[in-house]
Formats: structure tokens, sequence, C-alpha cells
């Protein structure tokens, strides 16, 4: 009986007590759990005072950066109008706009928009999708990649992680290794498979780039192969990495693009599955069939504003050319800043997609412990250093969920150069300090006792 619970009413208890106890858990552990009572830009104000930078955009949900004045402005009006919302016997004229302003940035084969809630859900469609057109029941694709966590798009991803005691996934999905075109080849000729569905540029395995020439030869393999080409845009998509698409870097025409994430502005849950022509026949094709693929809140008419202003921020404020250049300065200065250091593998990236890679130390004072934590769990040292970006220097990052010893660089598109260079002058004291004093990874070995004790 809820009155004779003694439940304090704030909000982190409530959270606590309804929602999930163990991600309070880690947020504590981690010394990560404030209170943000106001967000704007790339600034995260919390109720002690702090300023946070956001150099993680809720994994690149943030582009315009975080409630954007335009975006709440545009929401409101629409809340004013009390239109139609939801009927499910109408057509919201909103969802043509919002579809054929997507048709027209993402270009090549993509002429029609199905409208869905989140990532996994625009997953879960791409792949009904493929079946219907090819009726084959195969999918393909990319070891590492990051899909959703429904069961289809769980099914898409080769980490076990992730899957752990869940239970039989879809059948029919295999993986083939990240870059490899032989090994893709090899699968395609079977022509079993609907899709080869892939991250352009993989997200959280690590912000791995293509090796030139990859997306063409998938591309060209897909066609001669019968084989849908599908790309998830969920994180590289809406001008992310410069273009519109990640995929326009690489002059590819894919099939089918899924879109989510910053397609809301931030504000209201929106994703997209863009199409060809003739994938999108295949589904609808005929009047018995006109409503075989639907989403309740899919058009809903404050995503399809969200959407349109969104779109209509990131060219006025011309976020794309800003990413480019924003991206460039990054990774230059980051290089020059970190590349001595002997635990830093790698800095790559494009546009605001962004990532340092980590290795393990080769001197032996700091080898064993690294090789410790590695093996009480091997999330221990990113997560340190995640810690200390955010305790000590104020910054909001992640590692990568696929690969640990990656910390993904992904602030709003916005970001201005001063936020930028407060970034890289935290992130070299941060490098620094681990790879001159035991205190960062005495430290260190605290967080892991209490990570055990926690388990
Ligand atoms: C590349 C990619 N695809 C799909 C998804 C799933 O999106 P959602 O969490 O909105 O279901 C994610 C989520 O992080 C993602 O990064």
């Amino acid at each position: 009986m809820l009155q004779a619970m003694r439940i304090d009413d704030s909000a982190g208890t409530l959270y606590e007590h309804y929602v999930n106890a163990q991600w309070v858990r880690l947020l504590d552990v981690l010394q990560m759990n404030a209170s943000y009572v106001r967000c704007n830009g790339a600034e995260l104000h919390t109720a002690d005072g702090r300023t946070i930078l956001d150099f993680n955009s809720g994994y690149c949900v943030h582009n315009i950066g975080h409630n954007h004045p335009r975006v709440i402005a545009a929401l409101k009006d629409e809340l004013d109008k009390a239109g139609p919302a939801m009927l499910q016997s109408h057509l919201p004229d909103l969802a043509g706009k919002l579809a054929a302003r997507l048709c027209e940035l993402a270009g090549g084969r993509l002429s029609k928009v199905f409208f869905a809630c989140s990532g996994s859900e625009g997953i879960e469609a791409a792949i009904k999708f493929a079946r219907a057109h090819t009726g084959r029941p195969g999918i393909l694709c990319a070891s590492g990649g990051f899909h959703g966590l429904t069961c289809g798009a769980l099914s898409l991803m080769s980490n076990a992680f992730w899957k752990e005691g869940f239970g039989m996934l879809l059948p029919n999905t295999e993986f083939i290794s990240y870059g490899d075109t032989e090994e893709l080849e090899r699968k395609l000729a079977t022509k079993s498979f609907a899709a080869f569905v892939l991250e352009p540029i993989q997200g959280e395995g690590g912000v791995l780039v293509p090796p030139p020439g990859y997306l063409a030869k998938v591309q060209a393999l897909c066609r001669r192969y019968g084989t849908l080409f599908v790309l998830d845009e969920v994180q590289t998509g809406l001008y992310r990495t410069g273009p519109f698409l990640a995929a326009h870097h690489f002059a590819i025409e894919p099939d089918m693009v899924v879109l989510a994430k910053a397609l809301s502005g931030g504000l209201v849950p929106c994703s997209a599955v863009l199409m060809s022509d003739a994938v999108c026949v295949s589904v609808y094709s005929s009047l018995k069939r006109a409503l075989i693929h639907t989403s309740t809140f899919g058009e809903n008419s404050l995503a399809m504003r969200a959407g349109l202003t969104t779109l209509e921020v990131l060219e006025d404020e011309r976020l794309g050319e800003r990413a480019t250049r924003a991206g460039e300065h990054l990774r230059r200065a980051l290089v020059e800043r970190l590349a001595k250091y002997e635990m830093i593998s790698e800095i790559r990236g494009l546009g605001l997609l962004n990532a340092i890679e980590f290795k393990a130390p080769r001197s032996f004072k700091f080898r064993v412990p690294f090789e410790t934590f590695a093996k009480i769990h091997p999330a221990i040292f990113g997560q340190i250093l995640v810690m200390r970006m955010f305790r000590d220097h104020g910054i909001l990052n992640q590692v990568c969920g696929n690969d640990f010893m990656v910390l993904k660089i992904s602030p709003p598109l916005m970001i201005s150069d001063t936020q930028l260079d407060r970034f890289v002058s935290a992130v070299e004291q941060v490098v620094d300090f681990m790879h001159t004093s035991g205190s960062f990874w005495s430290e260190a070995l605290g967080i892991a006792q209490r990570v055990i004790r926690s388990i």
C-alpha cells in the first residue's frame, strides 16, 4: 500500500524505488549522480551550482544543443493550436512535410519515409521492410555495431553482454567483421540475406571510420547479390559528422537509412526510416496492406514539428559546416597535446563524432594496476577516466558501449572553440595525471573495490 511506504519524495529516491535502483548505485559509485536543473546549449547547470559541459550529447541526441529556443517555441505553438493529434484516421500534414524535407536532404534512392519513436523501432521496421522486399529471411550485420535493445535490433548486435539472459532472439542473423569485404561477399553469395545492416561509422564500437572504399564496395556487393544496403545513421545522421548523412562522405546510395536521436531536437521522441520507392511499394503493396506497419505515436504532431524545426536550426546555423571545422580543430589539438603519452593509441573521428583510443601501459609501474582493473571489470579504466573528467573538470563524457578503451567525444554541434579548448585541457590533465601519478591508480583501486562490493 502506497501510504504505508515511507518514501522520501525527492526525485532520486523515487527513481531508485520505482524505476532502476542499479542505475542509481552505478552513478553513485562513479560520483556522477548530479542533479541537473537547467540545460542550455552545451551547458548543464546543477542544483549545487556547477556548470558541466556536455561532451556526450545524450549519445548524439543534442546536435542543436539543449533546449533550443526555436524548438521550444515551435512546440508551444503546436500545443496552442490544439489540432488533430494521433487520430490514426487522418493524414498528418506535418508528417508529409518532414518526410519531404528528409528525402530532399538525404537524396539518392531515399524517397519515402516511415516514422517511429526510437532508433530501435526504426531498426525493427527496417528488418521487416527488407524481408518484405526481398522475400529472404536473413539479416547480415557488422560485428561490434550498436542497433538498439528491442528484440529485433538486439539480434543485430554481436556483443553477448547485451543479450545475456534474454533468451532466443531473431534467427537468421549473422555477423561479419566491419571492414572485411571478402567475408561479406562469401555471405552475400548465399543469396539468403534480405539486408546488410551497418553503421557507416561504428559509434559504440569505438568510433570506427571505415577504410577507404569500403562502403562503396559494400554497396556494389549488396546490389550484385540482391541484398538491401541499410545504414543505421541513428548516431551519425543529422550533420553529426559534417554532411546531413555520414553516407554523403562516401558517395553511396543506400536502400534504407534509419535516423533517430537528434531528429527530435532532444525534446520529443522521433525516428525515421528513409527508404527507396521500391522498398515502400513492397511493404504497402495493396489497399489491404495500407496499415500493415504502423506505430501509434509515430507521426504525432509534436515530433513532426520538432523534427521540422530541428532541421531548420541545423541548416540556418550551418551546424554541419561547424561540425566539420570544429572536428578538425579538435582532432588537431588532441594529437598535439596527447600523442606523446604511451597509453594513447589513436585519435580519430569525422566531424564532431570523435574518439580517443587508449591502450594498456607498457611501463611495469602502471601495467600491474591496469591489468588488475581489467581483470575485475574491463570497463573500470574507462569509467575512472569518465569520472575524473566529470568530477575534477566538469565535463560529461562516456566510453563507447562496445569498446571500453575508447573515450567518445560527441558534443552538441554548436559547441564553441573556447568550450572545445576547455575539453582538450581537461583531458590532457587527466591523461598526464594517469601517466605520472600513483594516486590516479590508487583511487581507481578504491572504485574497483566499491564496484566489487556492489556486484
Ligand atoms: C547506432 C544506434 N542505432 C540504434 C540505436 C537505438 O536507438 P534507441 O535507443 O533510440 O532505440 C542506438 C542507441 O544508442 C544507436 O546508437
